[in-house]
Formats: C-alpha cells, sequence, structure tokens
C-alpha cells in the first residue's frame, strides 16, 4: 500500500494505491494482445469517435482534472489548467487523424499492376510515463497508439495514482474497450521484470517511455534485445543562449519560466543560461530581481512555482545542490535548499513553508564545461549561468553535456538563430522563446542523452505507432517480372544541341 501526501501539506493524505508487481503487468499484457486485434477491426474513423468523445470528456472534467494534479503533485494550478488543454489539444489532433492514416498508392513499373502502402498498428503498446506531466505526456502516447490501433498497457508514476485513475477513468467511459486499454500501477524494478517477461512472451511490442536517461538505456538494451526500437523520451540540460543583440527583457522572462516553472522538474527546463559576456552582468541583475520578486507557495494561488512533486524528487534535489561548488555565485534567494522558518523566503505565497516540500530557487553564476553542473541534469528549480566571448563558445557549451533537447536562443539577427538552428544538436528549438512550452502538434523529441532519435506529437509519433505495410497487386493475368519484364523507351542519347 503506497500512501500519497499532498507536496504542498505533507499531513494530508491524497491517495492511497495497492501496486502491482510483476505479474500483474504481465497479465495486463497478455489481455491486452488477446484485445488488441478485433480493436484494430473498428475502422480507424470509428476508432477516432472515440479519441473525439475523450477530447470531450476530458474538457467537461478539465477544472477538476487540474484541481487533482494540484492536489497530488503540486503544480501551480494555471499550469495544470494548460496540462489538460495539451490533453484536449491532442485528441483534436488526432481525432481527425482517424480519417486520414493516409497510405499511397504509388504507380508499377509495369502495366496493370498496382502498388499500395498501408500503416498497420504495431500491437501492444506498453507506455510507461513520469509524474511531472501526469496526464499530458501521457496523452501524447495513449491517443496515437490507440487511434492507430494499437492495445496500450499504460504504467504510470506511482506518486501520482489519484490522477492515473481519473485518466484510466476518462479513458474507458469514452469507448475505448476494457483489455484493449489497461492502467497498471508498480514501481519501476517491478515493471521492469514484467515487461522483459512479457517481451520474452511477446505479447509488447513497442515500449513507450518517458523518464530518466539511465532507465532509457536500460530498456533500449531490453528492447533491442527482442529487436525492438523503443520511443525514448529521456532528459536535457537544456541550454538557453543570449546574444549581445538579444531583448533581454524577454530573455529574462523566458529563462524565469523555463528555469523555474514546475520548480524547475521539466524535462524541458532550463539547464544553463549561456550568456555573451557583454551583456552577462546586465543579465544577471535583471535575472536575479526576477527570481528574488518571483511569487513561490501555495500551488492553488497565482505563483510561479509550488512544492516539488514528491518527497524523492526533493531528495534528490538536495543532492544536486551539493554540486554548486566555490567559485560560483549564487543568487535569487536568501537562501539554498528547502525553504523552513530559519531560511525563510520573503514573500512565500502561504501560510507554512515546512508544511510542504518547497525550495528556494537558486541561479548559479560562473558555471563552466568542466562543472558537474554543467553536465548533469538537475530537476528541479536551479538555473546555472555560463558566460562565453565567440558564437562557437556558445554552441561549444549549448552542446557539450551531450544531451538533446530542448534550447533556445534570445537574438535579433536571423543569421545567429538560423546558424543556431544549425549547429545545435536538439531536437527542438525556440527562438526568442523558452526551453519549454512545446505545442501539441509538432515533433518532440530528443538526440544523444535525451533520446534515441524517436519523436512524438503531430503526424511524425505515427511511425512510433504503425509499420509501413507494402502491397503490391497485379491484375495482368501473367507473371511480370520485377526489373526483369520491364518496357524501355529507346531513346538517342547521342544527340547534342547544334552551335
Ligand atoms: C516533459 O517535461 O516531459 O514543453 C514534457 C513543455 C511541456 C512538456 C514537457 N509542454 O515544457
Amino acid at each position: 500500500m503506497r500512501t500519497i501526501a499532498n507536496p504542498a501539506r505533507l499531513d494530508e493524505i491524497v491517495s492511497e494505491a495497492h501496486l502491482g508487481d510483476a505479474e500483474t503487468f504481465l497479465q495486463a499484457c497478455r489481455a491486452a494482445k488477446a484485445a488488441q486485434p478485433s480493436w484494430a477491426s473498428v475502422p480507424a474513423p470509428v476508432r477516432g469517435g472515440a479519441i473525439q468523445h475523450l477530447g470531450r470528456l476530458v474538457e467537461d472534467n478539465a477544472d477538476a482534472l487540474a484541481r487533482l494534479i494540484t492536489l497530488e503533485i503540486g503544480k501551480p494550478i494555471a499550469e495544470s489548467r494548460g496540462e489538460v488543454r495539451e490533453v484536449i489539444d491532442t485528441c483534436s489532433f488526432f481525432l481527425g487523424e482517424g480519417r486520414r492514416l493516409y497510405g499511397m498508392t504509388v504507380p508499377s513499373e509495369m502495366p496493370d499492376k498496382q502498388l499500395f502502402t498501408f500503416r498497420v498498428p504495431v500491437g501492444v503498446a506498453a507506455i510507461i510515463t513520469a509524474g511531472n506531466f501526469p496526464v499530458a505526456v501521457p496523452s501524447w502516447y495513449l491517443v496515437p497508439a490507440l487511434l492507430c490501433g494499437n492495445a496500450v498497457v499504460w504504467k504510470p508514476a506511482e506518486y501520482t495514482p489519484a490522477i492515473a485513475e481519473a485518466f484510466a477513468q476518462l479513458i474507458l467511459h469514452a469507448g475505448i474497450p476494457v483489455g484493449t486499454f489497461q492502467m497498471v500501477l508498480a514501481d519501476g524494478p517491478e515493471t521492469f521484470a514484467g515487461l522483459e517477461r512479457a517481451l520474452d512472451e511477446g505479447v509488447v511490442d513497442k515500449v513507450g517511455f518517458t523518464g530518466s536517461t539511465a532507465v532509457g538505456e536500460r530498456l533500449g538494451e531490453l528492447c533491442g534485445r527482442h529487436l525492438q526500437t523503443p520511443c525514448l523520451e529521456l532528459g536535457g540540460k537544456n541550454p538557453l543562449v543570449v546574444l549581445p543583440d538579444a531583448d533581454l527583457d524577454l530573455a529574462v522572462e523566458g529563462a524565469l519560466f523555463s528555469g523555474f516553472g514546475t520548480a524547475g522538474q521539466r524535462c524541458t527546463s532550463l539547464g544553463t543560461a549561456i550568456v555573451h559576456r557583454d551583456v552577462h552582468d546586465d543579465f544577471i541583475d535583471r535575472f536575479t530581481k526576477a527570481v528574488t520578486e518571483a511569487p513561490i507557495g501555495d500551488p492553488t494561488r497565482d505563483v510561479l512555482y509550488g512544492p516539488m512533486i514528491d518527497r524523492r524528487f526533493a531528495a534528490r534535489f538536495e543532492d544536486w545542490l551539493e554540486l554548486i561548488r566555490d567559485h560560483h555565485q549564487l543568487h535569487g534567494s536568501s537562501a539554498v535548499g528547502r525553504i523552513r522558518a530559519a531560511a525563510s523566503r520573503e514573500g512565500f505565497v502561504g501560510d507554512d513553508p515546512e508544511a510542504g516540500l518547497f525550495y528556494h530557487p537558486t541561479i548559479v553564476d560562473g558555471v563552466r564545461a568542466d562543472d558537474d553542473l554543467y553536465r548533469i541534469e538537475t530537476f528541479g528549480p536551479i538555473v546555472g549561468v555560463a558566460s562565453f566571448d565567440t558564437f562557437d563558445e556558445a554552441i561549444a557549451l549549448a552542446n557539450g553535456h551531450g544531451y538533446g533537447l530542448s534550447s533556445s536562443i534570445y537574438t535579433t539577427d536571423p543569421l545567429h538563430a538560423f546558424r543556431f538552428r544549425e549547429r545545435v544538436s536538439a531536437g527542438m528549438v525556440s527562438v526568442n522563446n523558452s526551453t519549454s512550452g512545446a505545442e501539441a502538434h509538432l515533433p518532440f523529441g530528443g538526440n544523444g542523452r535525451s533520446g534515441n532519435g524517436s519523436r512524438q506529437s503531430g503526424v511524425w509519433v505515427l511511425d512510433q505507432f504503425t509499420r509501413w505495410q507494402a502491397m503490391n497487386w497485379d491484375y495482368s493475368g501473367r507473371l511480370q517480372k520485377a526489373q526483369m519484364d520491364v518496357a524501355d523507351l529507346s531513346a538517342d542519347l547521342t544527340y547534342r544541341v547544334p552551335e
């Protein structure tokens, strides 16, 4: 039995959950395997209808779902509403895909023969997601996977059981048949063991995972043994480059939102601001002012961020604060670490910071390429600032940690914007916008330590949840051999234009 407390008021119990084990996970995959063919035989436009119902249901339950997100993981209510909106947007996009899901007719090299391509569902998708975006990121997998005719076993974060149950009920009430969609609550090791057995038995055909790079590597290895390519959305150390010609106030606003929104617990959160030396001091002054004045506290109110989403995240964040070194200069708050009576934060929103998992925001200036803080993803309210002199140095700093999820550049020069796009290794590039805030219909995903190149969202995710099948149909009544029985038109290749 797992008891989940409200991270903003730890004495308030939000949910209690019985976790399943490896066997529970395996059985769900077996049931999904049995259910999948009949779901695949439902015409795609009709499956799109179920996605339409889901979008309607989520919209009609948006407030309750957003409040539950704020209660169980402490996300500020405005961001929780945005997250629910992202689910609705995803449904809006894919409900129409049920009427497209296009294949092609392709000309044959022979007469009386036609070629076609079809998208076919992969089979059973096992989707394992993190709790920082407990409904939006799962929807990026579940909605297209179901639309494409797959069955899905969803393993949400075990510390968001109430949200997961609410979302699962919405999916089932939208008309997705029982068996076709199942939710299993389990911890990481039991899930991994269950997945290993399910892959051995052949009852999982695709794995989708959002979480740490370390777990992603293990899953990639496991899936590779079964000749499968998982869809991996892993960590990030997202750079935000500020050039001397940038609008500094805009850059500060972007750094504030992407560095400290969701208390820095997004995979798209800003890791290091990489600021040209000419504007460095000015940037630090303005950024410090913005962070110092930012409202932090009760997530049901209008705050920049609330608590860490779970005790485990808070503990890990405290470890990462140990990466701060003597050569760093700290800004942004009156203390570092947990907000307590003895280490208070001026302007804290709420009565008692010690009742929840609230942490001071920390700007760490003087970050260098050889710092651990430069290389290691720190999931929490901490932002590094490094400086550079040349554009090449900025690019080296933007790429040198080996992650490649999101990135941003602030500049008023189109040449610099496009040069940055060409040379940054990230899968996502923002110009004069923060590293966070991807829209639900552009490809989302990363390279290097951020993922294996898979992309979610929009039309691009269809390649994760379908396989191309090529068909040829010869109605000539005879065997026409490709390459051999192909007509050739005669040509005079010696011809030259008279001079
Ligand atoms: C994540 O943190 O896993 O772009 C996803 C953003 C959000 C999604 C983040 N829409 O920040």
